[in-house]
């Protein structure tokens, strides 16, 4: 969450000083509805529109990033390095942020855009969106895991999840798990649950999107028409 006059100052068109004026002058909407409060707290993929007009809309990004353990998803932590620091310059003042989030130690497949109302619908709990992540853990995975993964599990803290996938690998330390959902360290909880802590997470796949293994750790490339194509045709 982030301070909606610094979300519209993130953009570059707008000085913080102006951002706040435009908001206390009623044109900026925030998830369709006129926002006064330059304060407000804005959840990273909520639309927000200057008179109407999507901000970050009249150039859209979509990045791919390999993201390294060690980095937080935000755009902003005092004290810690963000996926915005692993881009260039160009693309630090646009709005981008990362349409979801993953554990600092967790690596992976990142979307990173400015394009709001797309994120929004991505991360949408309605959407489910299927995101797939290779894990490595403390323990053998057996068929009571998969049984427990697949029935949908319920945590120490009561909290349901959603019917999943477990694959194991050969092996049965590593797997792959297929989630429709994306609660707090969600993967982590639920193997944890099962006693079989994870030692190691990366997001392979997030909906139509597959990991591209040839970025090295760190690196990002925009997406390819076709990714494109399929994230808008979710
Ligand atoms: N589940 C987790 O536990 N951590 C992540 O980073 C993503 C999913």
């Amino acid at each position: 969450m982030e301070r909606l006059d610094k979300r519209l100052a993130a953009t570059g068109k707008w000085s913080r000083k102006e951002a706040r004026e435009l908001i206390r002058a009623g044109r900026v909407q925030l998830d369709g509805v006129p926002c006064r409060a330059p304060e407000a707290k804005v959840d990273e993929a909520a639309p927000v529109s200057v008179d109407g007009v999507p901000v970050g809309a009249d150039r859209p990004v979509y990045l791919m990033l390999h993201k390294p353990a060690g980095v937080v998803s935000s755009t902003d932590e005092p004290g810690e390095r963000t996926v915005l620091d692993l881009l260039g310059e160009e693309y630090q003042n646009i709005g981008l942020f990362p349409a979801g989030r993953l554990d600092k130690d967790t690596e992976g497949l990142l979307l990173l855009t400015n394009d709001g109302p797309l994120a929004h619908q991505l991360l949408s709990p309605r959407s489910h969106v299927d995101k797939v992540y290779y894990v490595e853990v403390d323990g053998e995975l057996d068929g009571d895991d998969v049984e427990a993964v697949r029935a949908g599990l319920t945590l120490g803290d009561g909290t349901v999840c959603l019917p999943a996938e477990l694959e194991p690998l050969p092996g049965k330390r590593t797997a792959y798990m297929t989630l429709r959902e994306g609660k707090y360290h969600q993967v982590k909880r639920m193997l944890a649950s099962r006693g079989k802590p994870v030692t190691y997470l990366k997001r392979v796949k997030f909906g139509p999107l597959t990991l591209d293994e040839s970025l090295p750790k760190g690196a990002w490339r925009p997406l390819n028409e076709r990714e494109l194509e399929s994230i808008f045709c979710q």
